[in-house]
């Protein structure tokens, strides 16, 4: 894995049709966005063993993650998630919600068959004090190479110093895809500024 696959990949998401043609996803009003579909074309090319996302809500990334190879188990977790969250893990058997606070995970995942981590989606509290703290936690399951992902590197806006405090910190490689996370051009969700996204290839 390189920053070109993933800049390919990128391309290839944009392209891509809406729900990947599974037609649980293209029934979510969420799937939209063309960083879902960026996670469904990583897990098909990449082929991690798990995929842990921190900040799940709907479990829409998480399913996309899961459609995208049923070999990947994906491990979802969130203080509060949706029902739409625990819908989608009765849908694809390899995912599974897991409910609590972000970083108080490590004795399960570190325990076979969570502790190859090759895919970490950071995007649970957006302050930049929360993804340092998470990426800390788990750092030492990620296989080399993995790829971190962090969301909402530039929205909210009174959030945006922080997030860039945290991601100036992380190792290169890295780069920024916010053309795959942009802001939904609809007048009753467009309340903050395009959420924004970067990956780092972790070694
Ligand atoms: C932006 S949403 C996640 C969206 C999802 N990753 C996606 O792409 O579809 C953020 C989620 O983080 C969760 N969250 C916030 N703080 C958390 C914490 N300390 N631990 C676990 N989850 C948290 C919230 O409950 C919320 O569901």
């Amino acid at each position: 894995m390189n920053l070109n696959n993933l800049l390919e990949l990128k391309c290839m998401a944009l392209q891509a049709p809406v729900g990947m043609e599974d037609p649980f996803l293209q029934a979510r009003d969420e799937s939209w966005a063309p960083y879902l579909r960026f996670l469904y074309l990583y897990t098909y090319t990449f082929e991690p063993a798990v995929a842990v996302e921190l900040g799940t809500y709907m479990g829409t990334a998480a399913a996309h993650m899961a459609s995208g190879n049923p070999k990947t188990h994906v491990v979802a977790i969130d203080i509060d998630p949706q029902p739409e969250a625990y819908e989608a893990s009765q849908h694809y058997s390899n995912l599974e919600i897991w409910q609590g606070d972000s970083c108080e995970f490590h004795l399960e995942l570190a325990t076979c068959p969570y502790e190859e981590i090759g895919l970490l989606f950071l995007d649970s509290l957006h302050d930049g004090e929360r993804p340092r703290k998470e990426l800390d936690t788990y750092k030492d399951l990620l296989t080399s190479p993995a790829l971190v992902i962090i969301d909402d590197l530039l929205g909210p806006e009174h959030l945006r110093i922080p997030m860039q405090e945290f991601w100036d910190e992380l190792p290169e490689p890295k780069i920024l895809m916010h053309d795959i996370h942009p802001r939904r051009i609809a007048p009753e969700v467009a309340y903050h500024d395009a959420p924004g996204i970067g990956v780092c290839i972790w070694t």
